[in-house]
């Protein structure tokens, strides 16, 4: 078994303490917001999973079809002899129809995900189906500066980013990762998941979802704070929220308290008003040419692009070639 011990930060975060801090600053500002990044725990990452197999949210399948049509194409993209490092890696479903097409010895997979037991369980189900591909996990916050496992000689590093997580950050936090994402994998490219603009009522539907797992994965965030960091609030005191917002071409979930409450953290009581909300995620909504502008002006050249025939969803190529000059 290739598959070397976990990688971790030299400061490993996403602990309890930081967990802490983050939701302290979350509940003083105002509006109280959250990363979504704290969603992802064992019972979180789970709950996210069952989202990935519901009727109405089409980005999991529609994404997966996406990779089983052209996967030949994507792999000749990324080419024979690379470490592929893939950000925010959850289930590893679906790099396994890239590895399908990719010379087995040519490979070190390098998945990094924030959620450490979730990702080693991952990875060795992986190494089962995949033996002699050599998995080099990571254990951190990608979108924080990380430390690479160093590059195998005579391979270049290719990125991939599906399931348009990039639509978790504003523009600003997306224009970052795409400069992070630039640099580190500068002379390679970066296949990116991103979800299309599209009618509303099908993202409400996608958000809103009729078995109330997404109401149940939003819900986890405070239960998860209750569970770690002994928050204390009503039990039935909050409640899921996720509307598409035009002006900002994106999904918002929030929790929305029910009546005035107070949420217990620590030695504080913060005051919620009735119908005042924490917002949890945002899930912003591109156009092909608009991502491609954007990841132009952080370092990376545009080159294929796959889309349903429903334009519902859109996986892309990026060649890192270096920042747009003067911006
Ligand atoms: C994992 C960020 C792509 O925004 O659609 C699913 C997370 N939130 N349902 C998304 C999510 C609610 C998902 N991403």
């Amino acid at each position: 078994m290739k598959t070397g011990a976990p990688w971790h930060e030299p400061q490993p975060h996403g602990d309890h303490a930081q967990f802490a801090a983050d939701l302290h600053a979350a509940l003083c500002r105002s509006p109280k917001a959250i990363s979504p990044k704290y969603f992802y725990d064992e019972a979180g990452s789970r709950l996210f999973e069952r989202i990935c197999d519901l009727p109405e949210y089409y980005p999991t399948r529609t994404e997966l079809a996406l990779l089983q049509a052209h996967a030949a194409d994507m792999a000749a993209q990324l080419g024979p002899q690379v470490q592929l490092v893939e950000y925010g890696a959850g289930a590893l479903r679906k790099v396994r129809r890239l590895l399908d097409r990719m010379p087995r010895d040519g490979v070190q997979f390098v998945p990094v995900d924030i959620s450490g037991p979730h990702l080693l369980a991952a990875c060795s189900d992986l190494a089962a189906d995949y033996p002699g591909l050599a998995i080099q996990p990571l254990v951190a916050d990608f979108t924080r500066p990380h430390a690479l496992p160093p590059c195998p000689a005579g391979s270049r590093r290719v990125g991939f980013f599906p399931g348009s997580s990039i639509g978790n950050f504003t523009p600003a936090e997306a224009d970052a990762f795409l400069r992070l994402a630039a640099a580190e994998l500068a002379g390679g490219g970066l296949l990116i998941g991103i979800d299309l603009e599209k009618d509303p009522s099908l993202l409400h539907a996608a958000y809103n979802d009729a078995a109330g797992v997404t109401a149940a994965f939003n819900l986890n965030l405070l239960a998860r704070a209750r569970r770690e960091l002994g928050a204390e609030f009503p039990a039935d005191g909050f409640e899921h929220l996720a509307f598409y917002n035009p002006a900002y071409r994106r999904v918002e979930m929030h929790l929305r308290a029910r009546r005035p409450l107070l949420l217990h953290l620590g030695d504080t009581a913060y005051a919620f008003d009735e119908g005042e909300t924490l917002h949890t995620e945002h899930s912003h909504k591109y156009t092909v040419s608009g991502f491609q502008a954007m990841a132009a002006r952080a370092g990376f050249a545009p080159g294929k692009a796959w889309t349903d025939q429903n334009g519902w969803f859109a996986l892309l190529w990026l060649e890192a070639v270096g920042p747009t000059p003067g911006r």
